[in-house]
């Protein structure tokens, strides 16, 4: 069906503001790429020798990751996000450079297996390996038996989640506020890892209050308990996602680790992502907000942290071209109806720092069918790409 792009003719008209003086993302990006690199500095500590590392083995200079039997290569992770983190987003964040990624939370209520979420969510047909599934709970035998299903459906590596501060998860202890009592927690892990013959991983935050940061001590636990790695949010419970992540306890937890350590929490830039695997030791770094509407920032890292070079900014025909392979995955995994409605939280974060974001996404909302969607995010695409040059020659 042809689209009118009527009422979002300023796309065009702002791109490069009424006097050409508007400075878009794109033009920013390039005035930053021109000038030195800038430093990221998280705080004073020199690294120190860590008999973890003698775990890692290093081919070629580089060191590598291992959870089990699995490399993780590049060493950064797609972090588990409810609501993100569907089936064509870890495919897509795999496919721009991402080594590892792993499922949205799965329920541990065996009553909740057969809905059509959680089978969408356990389906895993055509994801690159290692596949990853978060399990959620707080009872140890419905989460082991979780883990068995999940296994059963194609799951390679089992994470469980006390990570998530979310209400709906906490108010039934699962998540972050199982942290609060360390005996149920070991009794979940001696559980879950005795349930399954794959690697367990967990993930947790620093702990469950900012005065009660007993990360290291959940972290000693998970060791002897036989997890094969462990994820740390550099935030407390109660902290939910205000203030920034500290990446002290992070890396208090690193030096005394014989199991890989990743470092999660704020990461949004290739320069964030080295400082924080220097100023940790971490072995792997998880991404999760900076990834929505910016795939490719696996890549980004990764080259980043190999060469110590950035890559240029991506045009806006490649994003366009990147988002609209997202919208068709959306629309075949999840169904037209559904998709369509899903595919919007991804459009809104593929524009937010574009010009004209605002009258693109009122229209763009109101497309009720793939095709729709699809032409207009291409029309919107197709217009900043040609107002590129001028930009450029604004900049
Ligand atoms: C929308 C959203 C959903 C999330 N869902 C989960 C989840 O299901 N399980 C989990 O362990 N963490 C969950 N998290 C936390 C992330 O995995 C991650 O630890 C957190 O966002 C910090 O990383 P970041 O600063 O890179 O985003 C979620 C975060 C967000 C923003």
């Amino acid at each position: 069906m042809p689209v009118r792009l009527e009422g979002v003719t300023a796309w065009r008209g702002a791109v490069g503001g009424p006097n050409g003086r508007r400075r878009s993302r794109f033009t920013r990006s390039r005035q930053r790429r021109s000038s030195p690199p800038p430093t990221v500095e998280i705080g004073v500590r020199s690294r120190r020798g860590n008999p973890a590392r003698a775990r890692m083995r290093a081919v070629n200079g580089r060191i590598l990751m291992q959870i089990g039997p699995y490399r993780i290569e590049p060493r950064l992770i797609l972090a588990p996000m409810a609501g993100v983190t569907d089936k064509p987003f870890r495919r897509l964040c795999k496919r721009l450079g991402a080594g590892y990624a792993v499922s949205e939370m799965t329920a541990s209520n065996p009553q909740l297996w057969e809905t059509r979420k959680s089978r969408l969510r356990m389906d895993h047909d055509g994801e690159p390996a290692p596949i990853g599934v978060q399990i959620a709970g707080a009872d140890p035998q419905m989460l082991a038996a979780a883990a068995r299903h999940n296994v059963e459906h194609g799951a390679q590596i089992v994470d469980i989640n006390m990570g998530c501060p979310a209400k709906k998860v906490c108010r039934v202890w699962s998540g972050s506020a199982l942290l609060q009592d360390e005996v149920l927690v070991e009794q979940i892990l001696r559980a879950v890892v005795a349930a399954v013959k794959v690697p367990v991983t967990l993930k947790i935050r620093t702990g469950w209050h900012r005065d009660h940061r007993n990360g290291p001590r959940i972290a000693r636990m998970a060791e002897d308990c036989g997890i094969a790695a462990l994820t740390i949010h550099g935030r407390t419970r109660d902290m939910h996602y205000s203030g920034s992540a500290e990446y002290d306890t992070i890396a208090r937890i690193k030096q005394s680790a014989q199991i890989p350590i990743i470092a999660n929490g704020d990461i949004d830039t290739p320069e964030k992502a080295r400082a924080v695997l220097d100023y940790t030791g971490a072995d792997a770094l998880m991404i999760g907000r900076a990834a929505q509407g910016r795939p490719w920032i696996f890549a980004e890292i990764a080259h980043y942290l190999t060469t110590g070079e950035k890559l240029p900014e991506k045009s806006a025909a490649e994003v366009g071209r990147i988002l609209v392979g997202h919208l068709r995955e959306l629309h075949a995994f999840y169904g037209e109806h559904a998709g369509v409605r899903i595919a919007r939280k991804h459009l809104g974060w593929y524009a937010k720092d574009r010009p004209e974001n605002r009258a693109f996404m009122t229209v763009v909302n109101q497309a009720q069918c793939a095709n729709q969607q699809i032409e207009l995010a291409q029309q919107y695409f197709a217009q900043l790409e040609r107002a590129e040059p001028a930009m450029q020659r604004a900049a």
